[in-house]
């Protein structure tokens, strides 16, 4: 097998590691849409149009936030690693799924804050299951909105009084988008799937299967596979948070990714679990009905739900030669 690429100066293990790490990023159904060119002197962040999800996300609204994800990792290694990341979005390049490029900005020791998120890259799990009934900290809550504002995005803590109009939300999402059979056919084909797989949520990951009493729902990974614990029930107050953009599109989205990978991170490194409840900003109808409850000119990007729970089971990933594009012959 060819040695992995080396660049800016590091050894090929390192750049191996770095694209480890960032394809530790969440995904929707797990489909690690990413893809990376190594030169020298430049690497290019890609799309990988194999793993797009047209009938949960076709404007690809997803897919950007989950490549910017997978960026703010990427940042991260090459920061642990002593390299300043500088980073173009949606460079003017002849591929269309190229959606940033990469390049060096010279040596520089890693900040200690960043080398904490760094490290808890591979600690950041979606969190299905029931929530301890603790609160999340007030200190807590103002870290996770700095890291929302360090990536030029804001968050708004969903206040007490939304609460309600955002369920019915969310249930009214949930069911349009379960009625829909190419929706259920696509998300079919990311569940249940054998130990082998490098893709799509496992069982172990699925979380309880959902069902009509849940304040939240889940998006049900189960497949009909596991049946529900008797007794299991979901946290009364989890704290619920809306991760907006000012304005919507491509550089948006990608900024909001890294924004919420900062977000996960920065839960995680502070002991928090969190998961993601997307239906609601995935149904255009219920998306726009987020957008008016907020009242204020925003883009929702991701709507988390956080607060303290157990250890969870990871979902398993490619491994990092299966991420890269081969410079020499495809562009
Ligand atoms: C844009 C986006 C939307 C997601 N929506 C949901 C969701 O609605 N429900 C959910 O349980 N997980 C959701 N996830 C989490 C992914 O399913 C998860 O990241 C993936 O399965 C990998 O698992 P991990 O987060 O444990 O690494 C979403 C992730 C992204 C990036």
């Amino acid at each position: 097998m060819p040695a992995f690429p080396a660049a800016f100066g590091l050894t090929s293990g390192q750049v191996e590691q770095a694209v480890r790490l960032a394809g530790m990023a969440p995904s929707l159904h797990n489909s690690q849409p990413w893809r990376f060119r190594i030169m020298p002197h430049l690497i290019e962040l890609h799309a990988d149009p194999k793993y797009r999800l047209p009938a949960a996300d076709p404007e690809e609204r997803e897919l950007r936030l989950a490549c910017g994800a997978a960026l703010f990792n990427f940042r991260l290694a090459l920061a642990q690693a002593g390299i300043r990341p500088l980073v173009t979005l949606l460079p003017h390049l002849r591929a269309a799924t190229a959606l940033a490029e990469i390049r060096s900005g010279g040596h520089e020791e890693p900040r200690p804050a960043d080398v904490q998120l760094c490290e808890a890259i591979p600690r950041r799990h979606s969190h299905r299951q029931p929530f301890r009934n603790t609160p999340v900290s007030a200190e807590d809550k103002h870290l996770l909105v700095r890291a929302a504002q360090g990536e030029h995005t804001w968050l708004h803590v969903m206040r007490a009084d939304q609460l309600d109009v955002l369920e019915g939300l969310v249930h009214r999402a949930n069911r349009a988008q379960m009625a829909d059979e190419r929706f259920r056919a696509e998300l079919a084909t990311w569940v249940g799937r054998g130990d082998d797989s490098a893709e799509g949520v496992p069982l172990s990951a699925a979380g309880p299967k959902p069902e009509p009493q849940d304040q939240w729902v889940h998006r049900d990974f189960t497949g009909g596979l596991t049946a529900r614990e008797p007794g299991t029930k979901f946290e009364s107050h989890p704290l619920l948070v809306l991760l907006c953009s000012r304005t919507g599109g491509p550089e948006a989205e990608l900024r909001s990714g890294q924004a919420l990978q900062r977000l996960w991170l920065t839960a995680t490194a502070r002991g928090l679990a969190a998961s993601m409840i997307s239906q609601v900003l995935e149904v255009p109808e219920t998306r726009q009905s987020v957008q008016e409850l907020l009242g204020e000119q925003a883009a929702p990007q991701a709507l988390l739900r956080i607060g303290h729970g157990a250890a969870t089971a990871a979902s398993p990933r490619r491994e990092p030669a299966d991420l890269l594009i081969d410079s020499a012959s495809e562009r």
